[in-house]
């Protein structure tokens, strides 16, 4: 038979280890994993030249605004990013303009998403106004609910623990996860007030009002609502020691319940945020250093489930003020994560595999993405070639995001995504990004029908 594509003399990554191998792709799927003799023949071959080919980077946590945020980022800047930072599937996040949180809204996302994608892209939603929803939601193709305890975002009063538990309860009925921002919104507006009555509007207050005891006093209640239906429940970007410390806790008395970290709190500490100011500042901020201590140590224990991204571009003008409340929070890391990583990768400080298990295998599973998350005969072609040799400068200014800034902006890296394929097509070659807005398709978590 012909096969599309063959790509040879690469080293494969495969749930069974580092192969010397190459691979086969035909109709948008791997179909062989073997020496070059055992290959079939294929219209275009390419000489990888002993690279390294990954599994394609699952990143559950993406802003990619569009709508009315489209000066932020595009379903097409976004996913641009996503391609040349080796990142082959998005799941996008529902604090938009509008916010997703209804089929009606879900849909239309969806409709212009489907038109302007390089890569691969699904889809959380906030809760809706009536539970009802829930289920038209995840029919329409949604992968779980995002509960954001920091704010009201979407249909849910988030301060009522009954209407909380009611969602988390018809969530477990569908058997579809709850991912949470874990602040607690009382404590963030009571230290906020005084922070504002003390004429604070400086880095430590927002420190203070963003504090390790809001995320832990949300972390808790939710664990305590979650015990009483079950519910997967998957903690976003945990950034404390003591937050950490209740989330393994349960985790270990059998909770469902699964946890991520991102690389800035990993690579980045509160030094870091008094040094370069507002380009760093996110929710939840960076951290003491004992804290990105802890998270490391739960890493290589294999206690961290996911490394996301938290991709979530703002203007330049938008992170710069000099009064902190007016500073957008968040950090545009699509681009950035897998060479970050892979450079911890060659310093030893974290294994391949570890990698590939909490950026492709572990989303795939906790979102219920099938055939797609590892490098399997008969899954999607969704894979990345890199070079974990070649160094390189991150510079920011040369980002597809539209968000041209990072904290990690002259970071010395080594390990490039060179060629990125999303369902077997090659869409980032060397830096540029090179197929058709709308390549990347619209998937679906968990089948459901009411
Ligand atoms: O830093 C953040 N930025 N944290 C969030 O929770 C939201 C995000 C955003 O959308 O900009
Ligand atoms: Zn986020």
């Amino acid at each position: 038979m012909l096969a599309d594509l063959v790509l040879y003399n690469a080293k494969i990554y495969t749930p069974e280890g580092m192969i010397e191998a190459g691979v086969a792709v035909d109709d948008g799927r791997i179909l062989k994993i073997a020496k070059k003799t055992n290959l079939p023949q294929a219209s275009t071959r390419l000489n990888i030249r002993g690279q390294t080919v990954l599994p394609g980077l699952i990143d559950p946590h993406v802003h990619l605004r569009d709508q009315q945020l489209a000066y932020k980022e595009t379903f097409f800047s976004g996913t641009a990013t996503a391609a040349a930072g080796g990142v082959t599937l998005t799941i996008d996040m529902p604090n938009n303009k509008p916010v997703t949180m209804s089929t009606k809204s879900l849909k239309e996302r969806m409709k212009l998403a489907e038109t302007r994608t390089v890569v691969n892209i699904a889809f959380h939603s906030a809760f809706p106004e009536t539970l009802e929803e829930m289920s038209q939601i995840v029919e329409q193709g949604a992968v779980a609910f995002k509960l954001y305890l920091s704010q009201k975002i979407g249909g849910l009063d988030i301060d009522d623990d009954d209407a909380v538990v009611r969602a988390f309860s018809r969530a477990r009925e569908m058997k579809v996860p709850v991912a949470v921002h874990a602040e607690d919104r009382e404590t963030l507006e009571n230290v906020k007030t005084e922070m504002l009555q003390a004429g604070r509007g400086d880095l430590e207050a927002y420190l203070k009002v963003h504090s390790p005891e809001a995320e832990l006093k949300a972390i808790q209640r939710t664990i305590k609502l979650a015990k009483k239906t079950s519910t997967h429940i998957h903690f976003c970007h945990v950034s404390s020691a003591e937050g950490l410390k209740a989330i393994l806790t349960e985790k270990n008395r059998g909770l469902a319940i699964t946890c991520e970290a991102l690389p800035h709190h990993l690579l980045l500490s509160s030094k870091d945020l008094k040094r370069w100011k507002t380009v760093t500042l996110t929710d939840p901020p960076l951290r003491t250093e004992e804290d990105v201590k802890a998270l490391w140590t739960a890493f290589k224990q294999g206690l961290i489930d996911v490394l996301a991204s938290d991709h979530a571009p703002h203007t330049v003008e938008e992170k710069e003020s000099e009064f902190i409340w007016n500073v957008k929070p968040g950090i545009p890391g699509l681009e950035t994560m897998l060479p970050l990583l892979l450079t911890q990768v060659n310093e030893g400080r974290l294994t391949l595999a570890s990698l590939i298990r909490a950026s492709s295998k572990k989303p795939a599973e906790i979102f219920h993405i099938k055939d797609r998350g590892s490098l399997t005969e008969g899954f999607y072609a969704d894979f990345v070639v890199v070079d974990m040799k070649q160094k390189y400068r991150i510079d920011s200014s040369k980002f597809h995001s539209k968000a041209k800034h990072s904290p990690f902006d002259g970071w010395m890296v080594k390990g490039k995504p060179t060629k990125t394929f999303v369902n077997g097509h090659l869409v980032m070659d060397d830096g540029e990004i090179i197929a058709k807005p709308g390549t990347g398709q619209i998937i679906h978590g968990r089948q459901y029908k009411s």
